[in-house]
């Protein structure tokens, strides 16, 4: 009995030891708003975390990083979103297709040729409402749908790297929309809305971080592969979100509608609006709260924390 209390004690040690031992090598993690939460999070869980210093385009400084931390995983947060938009990217073609498509592809083939598993924040604006998936039918667009969007050179960086991305048995990709979280980030979505002139009015699936970073962490521990629709069920459309604000956040608040025509007017380039089918991400974390319930919770934590600061 005594022995049997021994081999318990130091497998338990030696499994301590190992969990201990996991690294992390985050990409975009030093100043990107999704990275340092993501570094944050790990590092709240006791893992050892760095964030990377190389740039994605520089394959030979990527290399050299990876060779020198080893990292047990790779999570990748960096890309070009494009300040103070998405419509950036429009000017600065190279650029953009030189971090998104090249960088990215530089980094996941790197690790492949060392074996380490890549999570890859990427984008599901690679979709907009069809025939086939109309606005308010609940028919999302699912992981084997081919993208349909390529309405801005932010989406069409993002859409060629999926199409040479899927081959790469080292990869976790997870297609992010519209992500909210409850800090008052600039890039947090309701932030940016709550600032916004005018809005449109459309239906979207979104990605609430608050639920879905602890995820992302843990289907990259369990080492999972392929693409995922990374956002919460259901969708959530600008007013929604917008009348929660008045109620929870601030009650003097007021906003103003335009329609999708009028924007484009305002923007060099299109924008994605689409649902996506969040089923397969479902089987394997059934909890994941739907959008319409996750945002109350946000907005009141957004409440909370303005009034602590
Ligand atoms: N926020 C959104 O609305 C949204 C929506 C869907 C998907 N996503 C995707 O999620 C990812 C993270 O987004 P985010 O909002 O956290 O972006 P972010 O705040 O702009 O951060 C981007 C990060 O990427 C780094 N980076 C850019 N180019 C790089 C390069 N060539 N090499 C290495 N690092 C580079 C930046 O580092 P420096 O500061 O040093 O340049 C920064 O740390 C992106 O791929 C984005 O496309 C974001």
């Amino acid at each position: 009995m005594k022995k049997l209390g021994c081999i318990l004690l130091l497998s338990l040690f030696f499994h301590t030891l190992s969990f201990a031992g996991e690294t992390f090598l985050v990409f975009g993690g030093k100043t990107g708003w999704i990275g340092q939460m993501v570094v944050n999070y790990l590092e709240e869980q006791g893992y050892e975390v760095y964030p990377a210093e190389s740039r994605l385009e520089r394959r030979g400084d990527v290399e050299a990083e990876i060779a020198r931390v080893q990292p047990d995983y790779i999570i990748n947060c960096a890309g070009l979103t494009g300040r103070p938009n998405v419509d950036w990217c429009e000017d600065h073609k190279v650029e953009t297709l030189r971090t998104n498509v090249i960088g990215t592809l530089n980094l996941i083939d790197v690790a492949y040729q060392y074996g380490i598993h890549v999570t890859n924040f990427n984008t599901g604006c690679i979709y907009e409402y069809d025939e086939e998936h109309p606005m308010g039918s609940g028919i999302g667009f699912s992981e084997e749908d081919e993208p349909n969007f390529d309405g801005s050179f932010y989406s069409k960086s993002k859409g060629i790297l999926e199409k040479l991305i899927p081959y790469y048995p080292n990869l976790l990709n997870l297609r992010v929309r519209m992500p909210i979280s409850s800090n008052w980030h600039w890039k947090n979505f309701v932030v940016k809305i709550s600032k916004y002139a005018k809005v449109i009015n459309i239906p979207n699936s979104m990605t609430i971080l608050d639920d879905l970073l602890p995820v992302a962490c843990d289907m990259t521990l369990r080492g999972l592969k392929g693409n995922y629709n990374f956002v919460n069920p259901g969708t959530l459309s600008h007013n929604e979100i917008l009348d929660l604000y008045q109620v929870y956040v601030d009650p003097t608040f007021t906003y103003e509608n335009f329609t999708v025509e009028q924007q484009d007017q305002i923007l060099k380039a299109r924008r994605s609006n689409n649902e996506l089918d969040a089923s397969k991400l479902l089987q394997e974390y059934p909890d994941i709260p739907d959008a319409k319930t996750s945002i109350h919770r946000v907005l009141q934590k957004m409440y909370e924390r303005r009034k602590c600061s």
